[in-house]
């Protein structure tokens, strides 16, 4: 059965946490009818047209703000991307009179990544547009976990009943967040595997195993899932060195012969290779799907404006938006 956008209820794309089996299953739906498109010298559409859509990045990005950017344009929106670094926000002023300036712009979505866990959400509250949550702090980063669903279950043609190890810096990870409460809601069991030092004190309340052992961690796995050392959020040191944390939680061939012997090795970038991967594993092209991850993003931030977009048809201009996701 097809999955049309507008029978998807988001008026705001938040976090994960929340969101049902169905409402991620429809999304990944949705996703799925972009990634051919997006493979043809023309990938331009009009569904779009005459919408606006900022990218509001308070923090560096490479991949989630090049992918909106593509996402928007190739929906025929017109995009525009905010530098903070190069704005009023260095004068002084706050996220709040920032978002409520760009409201008074008449955008129809913000896209918005901040170092502050819940500045998304709160941002939500003030403005009459859609909002999408594109990372805030260690909170949430709901795409990466859709596009890194939708690749696991194309790989896989499931995701209920897989075993998934997310390894490395649990603690500062919003994509750990995302993907744990993600993976849980549609049947995975999950995994995590870390020093104690970044693992966040409550971890047993997500419905997770906790391992601080690779090799006991990584045994029988279907997925592994690598994460980078936040370094930009530890305040103080959380590893002894990095040699010595690439000798024990460095993903390389011997540790990752524990798992099973086609499981899928994913990470979300940056990498830092020499760190928490090894080259020879990043360019496994038999069972590294990094370069799939990134392809699937665009897909699924395609979707996502689609899906919020739907929402706002039948919205009267100017009404203020609840805060939320589903
Ligand atoms: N995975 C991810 O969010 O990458 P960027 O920081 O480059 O957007």
């Amino acid at each position: 059965m097809s999955t049309s956008a507008s029978s998807i209820k988001l008026r705001h794309l938040l976090g994960i946490e929340g969101l049902s089996p169905e409402t991620i299953s429809a999304l990944l739906d949705v996703s799925e009818t972009y990634i051919e498109q997006n493979r043809q010298i023309d990938k331009k559409q009009s569904l779009l047209r005459g919408r606006t859509i900022i990218n509001l990045f308070f923090e560096n990005s490479t991949r989630t703000r090049t992918s909106f950017e593509l996402a928007g344009k190739r929906l025929g929106g017109d995009v525009i991307n905010m530098q903070t670094s190069a704005s009023s926000v260095k004068k002084g002023e706050t996220l709040l009179d920032t978002a409520m300036t760009l409201n008074a712009m008449h955008p129809d979505l913000l896209v918005v990544r901040h170092p502050d866990s819940g500045a998304v959400q709160l941002l939500s509250q003030k403005v009459n547009c859609a909002v999408i949550n594109g990372g805030d702090g260690s909170h949430e980063h709901p795409t990466q976990a859709l596009l890194d669903a939708l690749t696991i279950r194309r790989r896989r043609g499931k995701l209920q009943g897989l075993l998934v190890a997310i390894c490395g810096d649990i603690l500062h990870s919003r994509v750990a967040r995302s993907n744990i409460h993600l993976l849980n809601t549609m049947g995975a069991r999950v995994r995590v595997i870390g020093p104690p030092t970044l693992m966040p004190a409550e971890i047993d309340r997500l419905g997770v195993e906790v391992f601080t052992d690779m090799r006991k961690g990584l045994t029988g796995v279907d997925i592994v899932m690598m994460l980078r050392l936040q370094t930009e959020r530890m305040h103080g040191s959380y590893v002894p060195s990095i040699p010595e944390y690439f000798r024990f939680f460095g993903l390389d061939n011997e540790k990752l012969s524990f798992a099973k012997p086609d499981a899928l090795i994913m990470h979300p970038g940056p990498m830092n290779r020499g760190v928490e991967i090894d080259s020879e594993v990043a360019d496994d092209i038999g069972r590294s799907v990094i370069h799939e991850q990134v392809e699937m993003g665009v897909a699924v931030r395609m979707a996502c404006l689609e899906v919020l977009m739907s929402q706002r048809r039948n919205e009267p201009s100017g009404s203020v938006a609840e805060g939320g996701g589903e």
